[in-house]
Parts: structure tokens; C-alpha cells; sequence
């Protein structure tokens, strides 16, 4: 399963499929793991829109298995100059899930963030309830460091000064 996972970069995908992303993230599947919901196909738009530019807002990939695009991952608000931005996942094929692909995709993106962003720290946010998803951000060496009231909780990686991971 392993090597046959690979980031590709939504802006070397067609725009139709940057678009079709919108029915992956509001099926009902995914978004009941996420905070925002009741997205648009406008704000989805706009969303897209923030990954043009030199320094984008956001880096976005598809989680290719093959050739077949089964979730996406992307890092967002970022800040160039502190070196810092928030990530998130989803495998919208829910055959998919549970092989290791969110692991490995995981994996790819954190690589990318040293190599090529040259982040020094991600930060990502969490439900309390999605065990499996703590699971594998544990497991990729993030540390929790808040809870919030409404049981969100906040996890950093630091990149400064690790190893290179091993993909
Ligand atoms: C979260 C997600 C990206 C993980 O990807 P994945 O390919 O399913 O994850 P992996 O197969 O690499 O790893 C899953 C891990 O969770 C564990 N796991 C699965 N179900 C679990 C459960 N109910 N409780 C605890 N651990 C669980 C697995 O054993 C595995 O851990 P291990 O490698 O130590 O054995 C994927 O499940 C998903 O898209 N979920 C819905 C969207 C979502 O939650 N996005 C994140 C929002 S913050």
C-alpha cells in the first residue's frame, strides 16, 4: 500500500477536479469530522483561489492511491514569515481508510513542509472523538498542547531541528 501513495499538488490537477474536491470535503462522511460546515461552492472557490501566488495562503494535494485521487491534505493560513501554518486530511474513500494511507500522506507532508516550505512548526486541530485520526497525528510525533472547552483539541509538530522523516 505503502508506495502507492503520492501528494500531487492541486495546482497540477484540472480546475474540474479542484472543484469536484467540494463534494468529497461536504459529504456528510467528512465533514461530520470537521469544525466548519455548510460550505459553499463559492467559498470553495475562493478556497482554491488562495493557493495562486508566490507565497499562497494555502498548499493543497491530492492523496493519490494509484492514479485515483482518495482524499486530499493541505496546509493552510500560512505564514511565511514565522515559518509556521495549520494542516488537515480527509480520505473521502471510505474503503480507503485504515491502510495506512492518512499515515503516509502524513508523512509526504511533513517532509514537504521542511523541504520545501521550510516550515518550522504545523499546527492542526482535532475532535476529541476522532480517535483515529489522533491516532496517526500521535503516531507522526504531534504534541497536544491545548483542549479547548468545546472539546477541539490543539497539537503542534516542530520541525526545527528533527531528522528527516522516513517515508
Ligand atoms: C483521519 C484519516 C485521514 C486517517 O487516515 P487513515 O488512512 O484512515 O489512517 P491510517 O490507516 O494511516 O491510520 C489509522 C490509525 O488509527 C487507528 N485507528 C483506527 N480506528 C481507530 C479507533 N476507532 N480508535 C483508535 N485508533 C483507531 C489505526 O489502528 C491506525 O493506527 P496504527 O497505525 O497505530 O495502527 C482518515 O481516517 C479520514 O479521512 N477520516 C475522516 C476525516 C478526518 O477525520 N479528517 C481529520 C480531521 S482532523
Amino acid at each position: 500500500m505503502d508506495n502507492n501513495v503520492r501528494l500531487v499538488n492541486f495546482l497540477n490537477m484540472p480546475y474540474d477536479l479542484r472543484l469536484e474536491s467540494f463534494k468529497w470535503r461536504t459529504s456528510p462522511h467528512v465533514d461530520k469530522y470537521f469544525q466548519l460546515h455548510n460550505l459553499t461552492l463559492d467559498g470553495h472557490r475562493r478556497w482554491l483561489a488562495t493557493m495562486i501566488g508566490a507565497q499562497p495562503r494555502t498548499v493543497a494535494f491530492f492523496i493519490m492511491y494509484g492514479d485515483r485521487p482518495v482524499g486530499a491534505t493541505f496546509f493552510q493560513k500560512i505564514d511565511w514569515g514565522a515559518g509556521t501554518a495549520d494542516w488537515g486530511i480527509y480520505i473521502h474513500d471510505t474503503t480507503m481508510r485504515g491502510h495506512g494511507i492518512g499515515s503516509r500522506a502524513l508523512a509526504q507532508s511533513l517532509q514537504y513542509a521542511q523541504d520545501e516550505m521550510k516550515l518550522h512548526r504545523v499546527f492542526l486541530e482535532v475532535l476529541s472523538t476522532n480517535s483515529a485520526a489522533r491516532r496517526v497525528y500521535e503516531n507522526a510525533g504531534f504534541q497536544k498542547i491545548a483542549q479547548r472547552p468545546d472539546g477541539v483539541l490543539q497539537y503542534v509538530f516542530d520541525i526545527k531541528g528533527k531528522e528527516k522523516c522516513h517515508l
